[in-house]
């Protein structure tokens, strides 16, 4: 063990986004020794790419919201296989950790009174969304790190995270590897909180950005830990298509949310065409009524017309936009058309959306001012996860917790924007309490040094004179296999297609080779990441196989049904002697009380 650099702390928290930032601060203010590793550097954190807002019931802009409009919007949303408690501890409360930010110095855009402003976003019944402009992660994050790095927390930057240690069924500690150096890294901790974040690099189309490599999920599954519900994966509606460099990147939903409107290759308003009957009644039908609606939300009045459908929920715009662009009316680059500049002036484009100006100005040189945007659904978010306790965030790994998009079941079968947001604040304080307090009952176990020298082995083998593959090609491959087969829209025989095809790179992958040594060598890194990558792959085109129905972010074109009996269960994913595997659990029951609220209208 000698030759390893090893540190000892109650508390490790792995990832520095937004999860990992609140779940630190908390345990150090706990009294837990605190480290907080991060991928990359400290404030680079996938949180910025939750642009347009976090949703708590605030009712600054409308006073009838409430804890309780929040928890049926989000569980509507979620199709109804959200864990219940996790999304009313979440409702009830978002409005206190986003005045918590506040007071930490949080420059949130206010009311004309002065009061923290709020909007519109897809699937929230009332303007919900506290921002800063476009750029809401980016100052969740900065203020969190500012408050983080004043808390006596230990901040290990540019580290990554392999494996988890184990003393029989607990944990004891995680082992890793310096990027920068390469030299291998064992953390001793009596409680560590998973904040790793999603899963999107196995898709071709996505807004993630390379941390994000399954890794949470992974070494939680290899663990023993217990995953859930991961066949749902959220696209987002709105991606940048062109130019090919960046396609996938971010477009906010706050675009929409500020009036924007979706258009198909021939200039078409299409969603009225796509409100699903859950949503009848509650949408305009017609471009005067939601007309009306944007005229009466810009004066500042409360609406009497409904809302416009290009708010429904990102599952069904997602799905709408495919569907146009398969049908032969997309936009010359193979998306459709977000169209802003017909609806605001020039100055309050600029000043609400300052990102998205820039970013088209600067990358499709696009002035979205005067002209539409092209878009297209990107891989974004991952519903499913670790699964955890709803109080306390722990996994079913004592001394495991879990904050943020690694967790599962707060979401159920699709998330609504600005939720994200919102999960990771409550979630994150919920699993840094837990975990000190889980420190302070425990002693540190006992790390296997015959273990930490078996993972550390392995992590070397990618090295040598034999030719190999090239991981770069192997994770292309993953990528685009994802993305035809295990898409928007799945089949039978598509899942079945990835199967076979992810076993063939699983066996290459093995055969992978990198040259050079392990100082900063990204190529090494991806060869190692790719068995997460692969991993959770299988796991997720497994459980999308089982579940023979559509809901939410998983859509079967074999059975395009929801299926009531499917709504009665969750798909955990276990690892076993025979592989991964997936069983249907009953979900937990529901109070009477709650289930009332979800048939108010
Ligand atoms: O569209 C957005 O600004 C993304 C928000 C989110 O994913 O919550």
């Amino acid at each position: 063990m000698d030759k390893y650099q090893t540190f000892e702390y109650d508390v490790v928290v792995i990832g520095a986004g937004g999860a990992g930032l609140r779940a630190a601060i908390e345990a150090s203010a706990q009294g837990a020794k605190t480290a907080l590793l991060c991928k990359s550097l400290l404030g680079k954190a996938h949180t910025v790419m939750a642009e347009g807002g976090v949703a708590a019931s605030l009712a600054n802009v409308d006073s009838r919201d409430g804890w309780q409009t929040h928890f049926r919007d989000t569980m509507r949303g979620g199709k109804f296989l959200n864990q219940w408690r996790m999304a009313q501890l979440h409702a009830q409360e978002a409005p206190e950790r986003v005045r918590e930010l506040e007071a930490w110095g949080a420059v949130f855009d206010r009311t004309t009174d002065g009061r923290i402003l709020q909007r519109n976003f897809g699937g929230h019944t009332y303007p919900r969304l506290a921002h800063v402009g476009d750029r809401t992660g980016l100052e969740i994050i900065r203020t969190l790190q500012d408050k983080g790095i004043h808390s006596g927390i230990d901040v290990h930057m540019e580290c990554t995270i392999r494996w988890i240690l184990k003393d029989g069924n607990r944990v004891a500690g995680c082992f890793g590897y310096q990027r920068e150096s390469g030299r291998f890294v064992v953390y001793k901790a009596k409680a560590i909180v998973l904040a790793t974040g999603g899963i999107g690099r196995c898709w071709e189309i996505t807004s993630n950005s390379w941390e994000y490599t399954a890794d949470g999920h992974a070494m939680a599954l290899w663990a023993g830990a217990d995953l859930i519900d991961v066949e749902f994966v959220q696209f987002h509606p709105t991606g940048m298509v062109w130019p090919p460099s960046v396609r996938g990147t971010l477009i906010t939903e706050g675009v929409r949310g500020e009036g924007g409107v979706l258009l198909n290759g021939k200039r078409e308003r299409f969603m009225f065409h796509y409100i699903p009957d859950m949503f009848k009644g509650e949408f305009a039908e017609t471009e005067d009524e939601a007309n009306q609606w944007m005229n009466q939300t810009l004066a500042g009045q409360r609406p009497t017309a409904r809302r416009p459908p290009e708010l429904l929920t990102r599952d069904v715009v997602a799905r709408a936009i495919r569907s146009e662009i398969r049908n032969g009316r997309g936009s010359p680059h193979g998306g459709v058309f977000l169209d802003i500049a017909s609806r605001r002036n020039p100055e309050d484009i600029k000043k609400k959306l300052p990102s998205m100006y820039h970013q088209f100005k600067e990358l499709a040189d696009v002035d979205i001012t005067t002209d539409p945007m092209e878009v297209g659904p990107t891989c974004h978010y991952a519903m499913g996860g670790i699964r955890v306790n709803p109080e306390t965030q722990e996994s079913t790994l004592p001394g495991l917790f879990a904050a943020g998009e690694v967790g599962g079941g707060m979401h159920g079968a699709n998330r609504l924007g600005g939720n994200s947001l919102s999960d990771l604040l409550v979630f994150g304080k919920r699993a840094g309490e837990f975990a000190a307090k889980r420190a302070k009952e425990s002693s540190h176990g006992s790390i296997q040094a015959d273990e930490v020298h078996r993972v550390a082995t392995a992590s070397l083998k990618f090295f040598g004179d034999e030719q190999g593959e090239n991981p770069y090609a192997i994770h292309e491959e993953l990528r685009s296999t994802m993305q035809s087969l295990v898409g928007i829209v799945r089949t039978e025989q598509d899942l079945r297609d990835a199967l076979v095809k992810i076993a063939a790179l699983r066996a290459r992958a093995a055969n992978a080779k990198v040259g050079g040594n392990i100082q900063y060598n990204p190529g090494w890194h991806l060869a190692l990441d790719l068995k997460n990558m692969l991993d959770i792959s299988e796991a997720v085109t497994k459980a999308a196989l089982e579940r023979n129905e559509s809901r939410g972010g998983h859509t079967r074109e074999d059975f395009p049904e929801t299926d009531p009996e499917w709504g009665k269960v969750n798909c955990i994913i276990r690892q076993t002697n025979e592989g991964i595997q997936v069983i249907r659990e009953p979900r937990p029951h529901m109070p009477p009380e709650l289930d009332e609220l979800l048939k108010k209208n």
